[in-house]
């Protein structure tokens, strides 16, 4: 038996990047806050996610059968703390547009990803959602933000590190 604290403890310390699935239901944009975005397969050009069961946005994003995915740069703290609550109006503060394909894209974010939602998946008490890219594009130059052991933080190359270590010394 694997206790559930421990396996949040222990895979807590694998970082990983934050974005916003979001739809139009209706007129209404939704979105949720997940870490677990990622690329699945070039040829078809396949991304995921995994929705927990007791979303209830997930549903939502599930009917309208398209998402888009958000990568939210490090100063979009606020737009991550307001579109992981589960206020009605979500998207009440959030600057965003919608894209020629009518998916929302959050300003200030790092890149998006336009999908039709390919497959869902059983995983537990999640869900494995495969979204098919139909658009994509780089939206600015920004960092994107990190999500590691409950903190938030940005990436630091190498490099950089030891640069500056170079000059403390
Ligand atoms: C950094 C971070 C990563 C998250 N990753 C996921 C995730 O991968 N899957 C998920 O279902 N919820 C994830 N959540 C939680 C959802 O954002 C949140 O529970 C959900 O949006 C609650 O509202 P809902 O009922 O509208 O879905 C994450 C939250 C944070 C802050």
């Amino acid at each position: 038996m694997i206790d559930s604290m421990e396996f949040r403890r222990v895979l807590g310390h694998y970082p990983t990047g934050v974005c916003v699935v979001s739809a139009m239901d209706g007129g209404t944009p939704v979105g949720m806050v997940v870490g677990s975005f990622t690329s699945v397969s070039l040829d078809p050009p396949l991304v995921a996610f995994l929705p927990d069961r007791k979303s209830t946005s997930w549903p939502r994003i599930e009917r309208a059968k398209r998402f888009s995915v958000n990568i939210l740069s490090t100063h979009q703290q606020a737009v991550c703390q307001a579109l992981s609550s589960k206020a009605g109006d979500k998207f009440g503060a959030i600057d965003y547009r919608l894209a020629d394909c009518g998916l929302p894209v959050i300003e200030g974010i790092v890149a998006w990803i336009a999908c039709d939602l390919e497959a869902v998946h059983d995983a537990g008490d999640h869900f494995i959602a495969i979204g098919r890219a139909q658009s994509l594009s780089v939206a600015s130059e920004h960092m994107p933000l990190l999500f590691f052991q409950g903190r938030y933080g940005q990436f630091s190359p190498f490099v950089e590190r030891l640069q500056r270590m170079d000059k403390e010394a």
